[in-house]
């Protein structure tokens, strides 16, 4: 794990649209694994500012796996994340629909879902770039605490927390699903790079427990410990809590400039 404290949720989206863009320009095929909520926001608005001065790399062959989907909103809901990964990133990247990939949450598809989406993945030849937030609880992607390590994707019951972090996104708490799709934890680690990232003190205790506690289904973000790239960029406040920051900082003040991240 290659963690890097950062100075700013500004300079946290400056560097992760560094790393997917390079990507991106490595191959321009590439396929991107992109999440939701608020965290990686800034990123999204980064990469389709840079992508729309005419600096950033072109998009046109790159083919995108949403991280999860709710159960349960009607087709084409704003909140549903295909919806929300359209409107915040892909639809501004010139990413048409149709290169853009999540777990179909069609009621009568359900039981089949999971292992259709992980065959979507594989055939698209795996992941290669994957950016991930983390729940205050230490969820990964919608693996909320107890997630199998080797989990794939499945359907998962929300925690009560996490159904009222997301209420936000909702006109009330009663609107937001009980239900998602999401890939599993096993499925995440099979992508070949993990940007993860993190702001705010809120997220303090999880990054500690995912960076440095034990590797352990009670915080799933905790898998990322087995993966041999990961990248995580973190905020002054999320990275508060962690034993070894100095040590992080030197690490990274003296990375060699041929390495990159
Ligand atoms: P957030 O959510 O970026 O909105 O804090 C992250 C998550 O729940 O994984």
């Amino acid at each position: 794990m290659e963690v890097v404290p950062l100075g700013s949720a500004d300079e946290i989206a400056a560097t992760a649209a560094d790393v997917f863009e390079a990507v991106v320009r490595r191959n321009s095929a590439a396929v991107l694994g992109l999440a939701t909520g608020s965290t990686p926001l800034p990123t999204y608005r980064e990469l389709i500012r840079r992508h729309q001065a005419g600096v950033g790399p072109s998009y046109r062959g790159v083919t995108c796996f949403n991280l999860d989907e709710y159960v349960g909103l009607p087709t084409g809901h704003e909140q549903s994340y295909r919806a929300t990964i359209a409107r915040e990133l892909t639809d501004g990247l010139g990413i048409g629909a149709d290169r853009v990939n999540g777990p179909d949450p069609s009621p009568d598809g359900l039981p089949t879902a999971g292992a259709r989406y992980e065959a979507l993945i594989q055939a698209a030849g795996g992941i290669d770039v994957q950016l991930l937030g983390i729940g205050a609880d230490g969820h990964l992607a919608f693996n909320e605490p107890g997630s199998s390590l080797a989990s794939r994707t499945r359907i998962k019951t929300l925690t009560a927390q996490t159904r009222k972090d997301n209420a936000r996104f909702f006109s009330s708490l009663d609107e937001v699903p009980t239900h998602v799709l999401t890939q599993g934890l096993g499925t995440i680690l099979a992508a070949r790079h993990l940007v993860f990232i993190a702001v705010e003190e809120s997220k303090a205790d999880a990054v500690a427990a995912a960076v440095e506690g034990p590797v352990s289904a009670s915080c799933p973000a905790s898998v990322l410990q087995l993966h041999p790239h990961v990248t995580v960029l973190l905020d002054p406040a999320a990275a508060s809590r962690l034993e070894r920051l100095d040590y992080y900082r030197e690490v990274y003040a003296a990375k060699p400039a041929w390495q990159g991240l």
